[in-house]
């Protein structure tokens, strides 16, 4: 099957992030991935609400907004109001995961839970009731341009047997170090999307990468 692509943000050309919008539209990217680091949870600063509204008021593309923020309670609702249709946080952040993806699913947008290369995916069988998508970090959180780490294939792989078995029918999307190689790999072990920043962002134009990762999935 072929794989959803989420171009990430962060690697986009800050001076002509207008035209780079336009080449993701172009491009037919599935949705637009934006990566909220707030310095605490990562050891990095990105952006916040301001530019999910701008965004919001310019592009019909499905806005993912994958928070890497300590604290989590207070920033969903801030980045709902910006127009973000996907909020992703992260299980080691949250102490009330369910809660949070339940206020995310009542606020009408997808929610999901992000996990850090190495925590265990074990706990997402208590929140698949509340699942639209699983984001699996392939590298540490907090910088684009980062070496895939291979052990994550084997998580993939649990993650969809234990999503499968809990009758959850949430997407796993992949972040970090994606490119050809690696992208084929993770939609063999069973990911749904691919999240894709400095390796995406070299092409020119953007769609040839796309046209490459769409077609790790046949
Ligand atoms: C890393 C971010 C990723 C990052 C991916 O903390 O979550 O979304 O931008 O970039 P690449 O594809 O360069 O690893
Ligand atoms: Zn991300």
């Amino acid at each position: 099957m072929r794989p959803m692509i989420a171009p990430s943000f962060l690697s986009a050309d800050l001076f002509r992030l207008g035209e780079q919008l336009a080449a993701c539209e172009a491009a037919d990217a599935d949705m637009l991935h934006l990566d909220i680091m707030d310095g605490h949870f990562v050891p990095n600063l990105s952006y916040g609400p301001g530019l999910v509204r701008a965004l919001r008021a310019n592009t019909p593309l499905m806005l993912d907004c994958h928070l890497m923020v300590s604290r989590p309670e207070d920033f969903v609702q801030p980045f709902l109001d910006a127009g973000a249709d996907l909020v992703s946080f992260h299980l080691e952040a949250s102490h009330h995961p369910d809660r949070l993806l339940g206020l995310i699913r009542d606020a009408g947008k997808r929610a999901a839970i992000a996990l850090n290369p190495a925590t265990d995916p074990a706990p997402l069988r208590y929140l698949a009731s509340k699942l639209d998508m699983v984001l699996l970090m392939t590298v540490n959180p907090g910088f684009g341009g980062q070496r895939f780490l291979p052990a994550m294939l084997h998580k993939i792989r649990q993650t969809r047997a234990l999503l499968q078995e809990a009758g959850c029918e949430a997407l796993i999307q992949v972040d970090g170090g994606i490119d050809e190689v690696h992208g084929a790999e993770c939609v063999t072990a069973g990911a749904d999307v691919l999240v894709s920043g400095s390796w995406l962002f070299k092409h020119n134009p953007l769609a040839n990468g796309f046209e490459i990762l769409r077609a790790t999935g046949k």
